[in-house]
């Protein structure tokens, strides 16, 4: 997909806004990226170019990072990225017969998209959501605790119209893939400071410490090895500030 002129002219001040964020221009590539993904919905030769003219850099060195890295995607993907997380923990609470059961209810393999380009599909490695397994992401929000069929139910909806869906933490209501890109390139939305950002399993350890009244530098189980606390030592440090839920903390855009 070539970039438009007009494209280029209302890229370009965002573009001088995400560099201007940081000392050395070519620290900006990664947003950049997904700058030019929110455009276009995937990396194109343009985008690509875009880039490397931006930042004085070539464009060889623009695809060696864009390459590396799985959140970019070299060919159109779904208006909702489904991906399925398979690795160890996912895998074996249901991760894999999630991700089996997409591909033969949607009729499409790893790393493809459904003929109305609504739903694409990824097998993940691990998002760090491993108490919430089998995880499922949505353009990088979450749908925890998830089945087969609640799976399905999921794709289904978004096919029809995302309208009431909602992840299970993170932003309350659900972006397209190229809104999501540009929330990622450094332009939030509306939601920053929406949804439940922290579940119960996330926080067990720390209310079993706020129970025991433990704070940072106890040694609870004795070892001598973390801390003055019950030997005597030094004062003990103040507690470090809780979670709390719908504050925005802890996501990923
Ligand atoms: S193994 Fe799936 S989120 Fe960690």
């Amino acid at each position: 997909m070539a970039l438009s002129q007009e494209a280029r002219a209302r890229l370009e001040p965002d573009a001088a806004q995400i560099i201007g964020r940081y000392p050395v221009s070519r620290s900006a590539l990664l947003p950049l990226l997904h700058l030019m993904q929110a455009e276009e919905g995937y990396l194109t030769e343009d985008g690509l170019e875009f880039c490397a003219e931006q930042l004085g850099l070539t464009k060889a060195e623009v695809t060696a990072v864009a390459s590396f890295y799985t959140m970019y995607k070299h060919h159109p993907v779904g208006d909702y990225h489904v991906g399925v997380c398979t690795n160890s923990l996912c895998g074996v609470m249901g991760g894999d017969a999630i991700l089996a059961d997409l591909e033969d209810h949607l009729g499409i393999g790893d790393d493809e998209t459904t003929p109305d380009g609504k739903v694409s599909l990824e097998h993940l490695e691990c998002n760090a959501a491993c108490d919430y397994a089998p995880v499922v992401m949505v353009n990088w929000e979450f749908f925890d605790n998830q089945t087969p069929q609640s799976a399905r139910n999921l794709v289904d909806g978004l096919r029809s119209g995302p309208e009431g869906i909602s992840p299970t933490r993170g932003a309350p209501r659900l972006c397209t893939w190229k809104q999501a890109s540009r929330i990622l390139a450094g332009f939030p939305d509306d939601q920053a400071a929406g949804g439940n950002t922290a579940g119960e399993p996330s926080l067990a350890g720390l209310n079993v410490a706020e129970e025991q009244g433990w704070t940072p530098g106890d040694d609870p189980a004795g070892t001598g090895s973390s801390g003055p606390s019950g030997s005597g030592g030094s004062p003990r440090r103040a507690a470090a500030p809780r979670p709390t839920s719908g504050n925005g903390n802890g996501k990923t855009k």
